[in-house]
This record gives C-alpha cells, sequence and structure tokens, in this order.
C-alpha cells in the first residue's frame, strides 16, 4: 500500500470546496445554487477542465456538456470516477461537487505516486434535476434512457419554460448527438462515485466511510386535481369544487401509505402549485409531485399505485377529476460484488472505522451501473443534512475516500 500524505491530500480536498463555494460559482449567496447552462456552472466546469488538464488529462464533453477527462486515449480501457458538480437549488457545497473533487484528488495521487493507472473522471450535467425538473439527466442521456421528444419538447427549464434542446444549443453544445454520449462509457473496467451520505447513519455509529451495496429505487411522477375555480367568499362550502383539499388529502394519505409500506419505502411531495393562486379564489387546479422510494421496488409501484386511485376516488366524490403522470423511474440498484470487496479491503487497510449502507438518495450510478460494474463510497455530512445550505462534511473523510478508491481501483485494473 502507497504512503499517502494524508495532510496534503486534505489540504487539496479542502481548498477544491472552498474555491468551488465562493461567488463565482452559485447564483445566490444564501445557498449553492448552480445548474446546467447557467454561467456559474460553467465556472465550475473551468475549474475542473483546468485542474485536470494540468494533470495531464484531455478534457471533453459529451454533445449535452457532461464533462470527461481522461489520461488513456479513447478505446483504451478506463477504470471510472466521478460524480456530479451542479447542485439543489438550495443547496451546499458537497452534494454532488464532493464526488468530482474525490476524483480529483485520485488523479492527484495517481500522478503523485507514479501508479499510472487508466483513470476516466466523469461530471455529470443535471444530476440534482435544478435547471429541468428532470434528476440524473446527464447521466439518463448516456444511457439512452430518455426519448428524443422529452429532450426537444417536453424537459423545459423551471426558469424561463424554454426547452432543454435550446438551452444545450445555446451553451454550444450539440444535443442533435445525444446518442453518441453512451460512448463514453465505452471499455470500462468499473465505475466509483463518492458522495456525502445524505442521512445520519455513519455519524451515528462513528464511521468514516460507507461502502454501498445497494441504491433504493425511485418513482417520480405528479398529480393534478381539477375543479372549479370559485369568488372565496360568496361560494358556500357545500358548493365548491375545491383542488386544494383534494391535494392536502393526497399528502397526508401519502404519509401514511409509505409508513404503512415499510421496507424503508418513503414518499414526499416536495413540489405543490395551486391555481390561480389567489387569496379570494377557491382553487381551481392543483399540481403536487410524488417522489416515492426505497429499496424493495414492489413497495415503492405500490405505494404509487395506491395514492393514484386514491387521489381518483377523493377527486370524484368531490365532482373534481384527478390525473397522475408518471415523470420517471429507476428501479433499485445492487452494487457490483467484487468493487465492494476491494473497497472494503481498502477501507480496513486504511485503519479507519467504515461500514456498509444503503442509498436512500438517487445517484447517477444508477444509470452508470446499467452498462459498467459499479459500486460508490459514502462520507459522512454532518447531522445528515444536504439539500440545504448548512450541509457540512468534513475534507479529511473526503480524502480517506480518494485513498481507498485509490487502493481499490490497483487491485482492480
Ligand atoms: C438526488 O439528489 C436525489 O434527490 O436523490
Ligand atoms: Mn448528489
Ligand atoms: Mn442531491
Amino acid at each position: 500500500m502507497a504512503t499517502i500524505d494524508r495532510a496534503a491530500s486534505i489540504a487539496r480536498v479542502a481548498a477544491d470546496i472552498n474555491e468551488l463555494t465562493g461567488p463565482a460559482y452559485t447564483l445566490t449567496s444564501d445557498a449553492i445554487r448552480r445548474y446546467a447552462y447557467t454561467d456559474v456552472y460553467a465556472s465550475t466546469l473551468d475549474y475542473f477542465e483546468t485542474q485536470f488538464t494540468d494533470l495531464g488529462f484531455d478534457v471533453s464533453f459529451d454533445p449535452v456538456g457532461t464533462l470527461v477527462a481522461r489520461n488513456r486515449p479513447s478505446g483504451e480501457p478506463v477504470f471510472g470516477v466521478g460524480s456530479h458538480c451542479d447542485s439543489n437549488r438550495n443547496g451546499g457545497p458537497y452534494d454532488g461537487t464532493l464526488g468530482v473533487v474525490v476524483a480529483l484528488e485520485v488523479c492527484r495521487l495517481n500522478a503523485e505516486h507514479g501508479a499510472d493507472l487508466p483513470l476516466q473522471v466523469i461530471s455529470f450535467l443535471e444530476e440534482e434535476g435544478s435547471g429541468f425538473g428532470q434528476m440524473l439527466l446527464g447521466s439518463r442521456i448516456m444511457v439512452q434512457s430518455v426519448d428524443e421528444a422529452d429532450l426537444r419538447e417536453n424537459f423545459r427549464s423551471l426558469d424561463d419554460g424554454r426547452s432543454f434542446w435550446e438551452h444545450a444549443e445555446d451553451a454550444g453544445y450539440d444535443p442533435s448527438r445525444w446518442r453518441e454520449s453512451v460512448n463514453v462509457l465505452d471499455n470500462h473496467l468499473g465505475w466509483i462515485e463518492t458522495h456525502i451520505e445524505q442521512a445520519r447513519v455513519l455519524q451515528d455509529t462513528g464511521n468514516r466511510l460507507g461502502i454501498v451495496n445497494a441504491i433504493a429505487g425511485y418513482i417520480h411522477g405528479d398529480i393534478t386535481v381539477i375543479g372549479r375555480a370559485d369568488h372565496a367568499g360568496a361560494t358556500p362550502m357545500d358548493f365548491r369544487h375545491d383542488a386544494a383539499v383534494v391535494a392536502a388529502m393526497c399528502i397526508t394519505e401519502l404519509e401514511r401509505v409509505a409508513k404503512e409500506a415499510g421496507n424503508r419505502t418513503v414518499g414526499t411531495v416536495g413540489e405543490l402549485s395551486v391555481s390561480p393562486g389567489l387569496i379570494n379564489v377557491v382553487p381551481g387546479e392543483a399540481r403536487l409531485s410524488l417522489d416515492v422510494r426505497g429499496p424493495d421496488d414492489a413497495s415503492v409501484k405500490d405505494v404509487v399505485a395506491s395514492i393514484k386511485s386514491y387521489a381518483h376516488e377523493v377527486a370524484e366524490a368531490r365532482g373534481l377529476e384527478a390525473n397522475y403522470a408518471m415523470r420517471q423511474t429507476l428501479p433499485a440498484t445492487a452494487m457490483d460484488a467484487s468493487i465492494v470487496s476491494e473497497l472494503e479491503t481498502a477501507a480496513a487497510g486504511s485503519v479507519e472505522p467504515y461500514r456498509s449502507m444503503l442509498s436512500g438518495a438517487a445517484h447517477d450510478t444508477m444509470c452508470v451501473a446499467s452498462r459498467v460494474p459499479s459500486a460508490m463510497v459514502f462520507v459522512p455530512c454532518r447531522d445528515g443534512i444536504s439539500h440545504a445550505p448548512d450541509e457540512e462534511a468534513d475534507p479529511a473523510d473526503g480524502a480517506l475516500a480518494s485513498e481507498v478508491i485509490f487502493e481499490a481501483i490497483q487491485r482492480l485494473v
């Protein structure tokens, strides 16, 4: 095992994170907010491009803007590392970005120790869905699990309503070649993504690393309730077709059925809108998003089916209509046993506490795993907080993840 200068590694990881938390890399000062095709996102890619170029890597972009850095000519086998550097709109410094920083640190350790490992780093576009409401968009494009019509028409900017396609073209990319993105995953010996845990298991059990053995699956969808807009003062309670009331009933029912489903199934309504959205008008329409997840796909499907039929029933009973449309879904994803095992061996060799665990959050690795043997490493985040500005993690744990991944890849190539 190489003797790694841990203090130097920690300082580099801390410096990267510190730099990318600055005002040039976020649209707002009260959170980290960066997403595809914004100037601050382009600056973030520029930062990584410079770092990888300095290490002698070739940097390129897939047809929609996912960053790819490699130290071997294309066509030669590589081991993949990376994550995403876009953020939740209400994000902190670590969700995603730490995984790209750790990948960069693996490349630095590779240079420092003359290991000459064949490496390719990916920083996926739009993991969070902050730009277009579509989670894991860059990796879904890469593994071809989107439709061209969605990219051209249906996926629309949350800011200005223009299509993903138009935004990609305006940013200088060529979305008409999106199918070529799949080639980025050719000739891969494996893939490892590092991420903050986003829960508090590691903190509460005193572990510094989590080796992920599976990632929970999810269904994202929307329920639209159509009632009738009416005067809020003049319409008696018994004469209303209030869409917001049906939406509210669906929210509490979702909480009930998700709890009842067990198997670590969770359900969330994170987006809620009523229209026309005026204090003196009974809402004529409401839309609520559904985010249902868990390691057991059948339970996730059951929760969605039951909330869908509940919405229909309560809407109908009150003289309204409710429609459900799925946005996107991915099944629970098992990690590759041999990569997991090498990571565990390397973690044990680091003499730092680690454990194996499930990921409740979704990750680009779910898509990568459909083509390449894949695994993930988690580091703790304070009190499990993420998708929030006060998200916090220790750069020392990021450096430890880099060390463990560097050791594991040496055995895997
Ligand atoms: C990804 O950010 C997720 O919501 O799981
Ligand atoms: Mn993330
Ligand atoms: Mn996230």
